[in-house]
């Protein structure tokens, strides 16, 4: 087999990917190690910045994104028993919106099956090769048989553990990392959210998020340690725990039920440099990580494809490399400018194990600042509704 760029991964980058490359004709195939049921059971975040949502546009994928997604002007931040409402809108004039990544993968499939583009599932043993050359390609098994396809380009959207990164040469490879000492415990329940807006709760107990899927279907967080198992927290233990970090008018209002998901998640952040590799380039998670405080997950895996199929639009149909060989410099400004928002983010919010009370009341001050200083609250709502492209 032959095409323009493979794509490794079918998660929102690789989709994303794809599907806009499709829309202008550039031949591509998806392969992916596990199958579509399983990507879309996978739980993930629910933020998307305006650029993210302009590019699912482009990709002909909006359509359920609008009707279901949830507009959210704005979010609060809890401490010392008080909500602090940090208008985005009104400090930015952008607006964020909730719709789960899941439903967005969903959206993206659909638009690439009926486009008739080949996404090959359960491929096993995905290989770059020869992207250091100018003639790479992938090879993969399936069905007891190693497929070839040669290609112009491989685009590694295989995520933190992919095959992609794995792949390049340790000198030529340089990585960042720092490893939070605590996790997020989450779930899912099919009860009305708390707030019709996001809530992120600093309390000594530990932080807290009150987020959503939808306006019957709530995404509830609490920090807590690293070596914690979901079999230590019975409902009703969460549920107390949540209510104990939220201010006292929400914990009174805050709709309880069964939960349908619970996952420990760790936090870290993580940066690969730079993104590109002759002719593989790497994006969105196979290439960058960030502890989801700042909901940039997925809209840096957004950016990056921007980045990627502008250079490849303006190879293809204009005969130009410019756009490619600025791919890594132009991502790599924005990633490390999310990475550093996420990070602050968390140091705000959370509590660390033995923090002293220097640091501690620190802390403090910086949330006093934050919800009491106009310039202060702008500089937080332009990062979280997501720098310019
Ligand atoms: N071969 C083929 N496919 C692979 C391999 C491999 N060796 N390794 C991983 N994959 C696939 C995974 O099965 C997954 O479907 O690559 C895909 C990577 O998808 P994501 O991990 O979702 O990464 P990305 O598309 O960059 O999206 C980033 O997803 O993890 C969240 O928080 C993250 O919201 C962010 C978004
Ligand atoms: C979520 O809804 O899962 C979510 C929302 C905001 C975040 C992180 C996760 O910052």
């Amino acid at each position: 087999m032959r095409t323009q760029v493979v794509i490794i991964g079918s998660g929102p980058a690789g989709l994303l990917l794809g599907g806009l490359l499709t829309r202008v004709g550039i031949d591509n195939v998806i392969l992916d190690r596990v199958s579509k049921d399983y990507i879309l059971h996978r739980v993930r975040a629910g933020v998307l910045e305006e650029g993210t949502i302009g590019l699912v546009d482009k990709a002909g994928a909006g359509a359920r994104m609008h009707a279901q997604g949830l507009t959210h002007e704005g979010f609060s931040l809890a401490f010392n028993d008080r909500n602090h409402r940090i208008d985005l809108h009104a400090l930015t004039g952008k607006s964020v919106m909730i719709y789960g990544q899941t439903e967005l993968t969903s959206d993206l499939m659909a638009v690439r099956e009926a486009s008739g583009s080949t996404t090959i599932y359960d491929a096993a043993n995905v290989s770059p090769h020869d992207f250091d050359g100018s003639s790479p390609y992938v090879t993969y098994e399936k069905d007891g048989t190693t497929h070839r396809i040669d290609c112009d380009y491989i685009a590694g959207c295989d995520g933190y553990h992919g095959i992609s990164r794995k792949s390049v040469p340790e000198d030529a490879i340089r990585t960042f990392e720092k490893v939070y000492p605590f996790g997020w415990l989450g779930v899912l329940a099919e009860v009305h959210p708390v707030r019709d807006e996001l809530i992120y709760a600093s309390h000594e107990r530990g932080f807290a998020l009150c987020s959503m899927r939808s306006l019957t279907r709530s995404r509830y967080y609490v920090q807590c340690p690293l070596d914690d198992k979901i079999e230590d927290w019975a409902d009703n233990r969460f549920w107390d725990e949540l209510r104990r970090r939220l201010p006292a008018e929400d914990a009174e209002a805050l709709i309880t039920g069964p939960s349908f998901e619970k996952s420990i998640a760790p936090l870290r952040s993580f940066v690969a440099e730079p993104m590109r590799f002759g002719r593989l380039f790497l994006v969105g998670d196979a290439a960058h990580i960030v502890p989801p405080t700042g909901a940039k997950g997925l809209n840096l895996a957004a950016s990056d494809v921007h980045y990627l199929f502008e250079g490849l639009r303006q190879h293809y149909l204009e005969k130009s490399t410019a756009g490619l060989d600025a791919y890594s410099g132009k991502s790599l400004a924005r990633v490390w400018k999310a990475v550093r928002f996420s990070w602050w983010m968390t140091t705000m919010l959370h509590r660390f194990p033995g923090t002293d009370a220097f640091s501690q009341r620190v802390q403090e001050a910086e949330l006093d600042y934050l919800v009491h200083s106009p310039a202060a609250s702008a500089s937080l709502s332009e990062n979280y509704v997501g720098l310019p492209y």
